[in-house]
This record gives C-alpha cells, structure tokens and sequence, in this order.
C-alpha cells in the first residue's frame, strides 16, 4: 500500500490556550501556516456554536491566510450554514455539539435525522464544498450517510483511542474492527472515508493502515506535543533576550 493519506491539522486548541487569557496569542492563524509548511495537507478549525476556541474572526483570517484547504466543522445548524455559505470553504465537515460537552463525544446520528441532514447539506454540496459527516463506526450511519448524499463520512475514533490510552486491548481491538469494517462498507457505497479524533502517535498507526481510509484529521495531541517540543527553545529565546538585556550576551 503506498498511497499516501492526507493530514489535516486541527489547530482549534490554540484558540483554546489563547482565549484562556484573553490575549491575541498564541494565535491559531500562524499556528496553521506553520502547519502547512510543515506537511499538513489541510488546516481543520470547528467555530463552536459558543465560540470557546475558534472565533469568526479567525475564520476569516483563515481563509484569507492558508494556502491549504480549510476543513470548516461545524454543527447543523442555520447560522453555521450562513457562515459556511459565506466563506465558500474547500471542506466542511458537519458534527454533533451539545454546549456541555468537552469536546466531539459522538457522531452524528444521520440515520435519525435523514431527511433534516439531506436538506441541511445540499446547499453546502451545490456551493462546491467537499461535504463530510462525522459519524461513529455504525453501519447504520454509514448506509444513511451515502443516502443523503454526503461525499464523505469522519469515522470517529475516540472510542477505540479512549480504550487504548485506559488500558483495555480487547475493547480497542474490538473498535478498530468495527473501525475497519466501517471504512470497507464506506467505501463500497462510494463515500471518502476520513478519520479523527483522539489519535496519538500510539494510536495512528492501525487507523492509518486501514486500505480504505483517505485523510486522518488530528489536533489535541498534536497541539499538546508542540508545546513539548516547543518549550525548550521558547525558554531559551527568552533567556538569551533577557541576558542581552543585561549586556551578558
Ligand atoms: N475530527 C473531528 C470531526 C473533530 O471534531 C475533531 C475534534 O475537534 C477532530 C477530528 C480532532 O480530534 P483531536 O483534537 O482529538 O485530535
């Protein structure tokens, strides 16, 4: 297998760290160019319906900026759909967001709701934008996904993360069957299958092997490893500009 699969970079907790004091950094916009010069395919940002990472102000600048598709997630809902109208972005993935949440526990439940999401999206499909469905690995969901005419299903993978990272092998193996056997069936009804949510270096690997899977889309890790990485030689800039101060340098 050497096709290789897209990534996109969910820079939503930047905006996370940034709001928590109210400042204008650590700013989402350069986290996402630096993304993309990083070998990001695509940057992903989800404007929340209460707003406590993205702000609309960073979508705008987002589509100004990138030179990569920008993956807009969003909740069915009409204001997003204007906005979304508004910006014409690459890709829109629609998923589930209930405001008490921490973050995207579930996939949406196309099956429940087909006719509301089939008219939901068709205006979004008409404007051009790549329509994807974040949806658990349910073959319900996939089966009614293909019917309302999305071109891609998001399988989320938190439940099969979650099992790994607290230590029970048997429920991750058993999620990453279904994980597969989601993919496979997606495939077959002629959708692009995507997944994300919860992935880790641990945990990548099996998901990525997956011969139907196109696109991982990752973020908290991937945002909580950067600052890792990044501390040491953030700690020494400011060293080295305080001893300049000082007339040590
Ligand atoms: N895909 C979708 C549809 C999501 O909602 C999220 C989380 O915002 C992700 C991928 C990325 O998940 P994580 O931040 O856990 O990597």
């Amino acid at each position: 297998m050497t096709d290789r699969l897209r990534l996109g970079v969910n820079i939503d907790h930047v905006a996370t760290v940034r709001n928590a004091r109210g400042t204008a950094f650590p700013d989402p916009v350069r986290a996402a160019l630096i993304a993309e010069a990083a070998g990001a395919d695509g940057i992903t940002a989800h404007l929340r319906e209460d707003r406590r990472h993205i702000s609309d102000r960073d979508i705008e600048r987002l589509m100004e900026a990138l030179t990569k598709p920008l993956n807009f997630e969003m909740a069915a809902t009409e204001e997003m759909r204007a906005i979304a109208l508004r910006h014409r972005p690459h890709a829109i993935c629609v998923v589930p967001e209930r405001r008490e949440e921490r973050t995207t526990e579930g996939g949406l439940d196309v099956a429940r709701d087909e006719d509301r999401i089939a008219a939901f999206i068709a205006p979004l499909r008409d404007m051009g934008a790549r329509v994807s469905l974040f949806i658990g690995a349910d073959p319900r969901q996939i089966e009614a996904s293909a019917r309302v005419g999305a071109a891609v299903v998001e399988i989320h993978t938190g439940a099969y993360c979650d099992a790994h990272h607290d230590g029970h092998p048997d429920e991750r193996d058993a999620e990453l069957a279904r994980i597969r056997e989601a993919a496979d069936l997606a495939r077959s009804l002629g959708l692009e299958v995507h997944a994300g949510h919860g992935l880790t270096y641990e945990t990548v690997e099996p998901i990525a092997a997956i011969p139907a899977m196109r696109e991982l889309n990752i973020g908290h890790f991937l945002i909580g490893e950067a600052i890792m990485l990044g501390l040491a030689p953030a700690i020494a800039e400011m060293r080295r500009r305080m001893d300049v101060a000082r007339g040590i340098a």
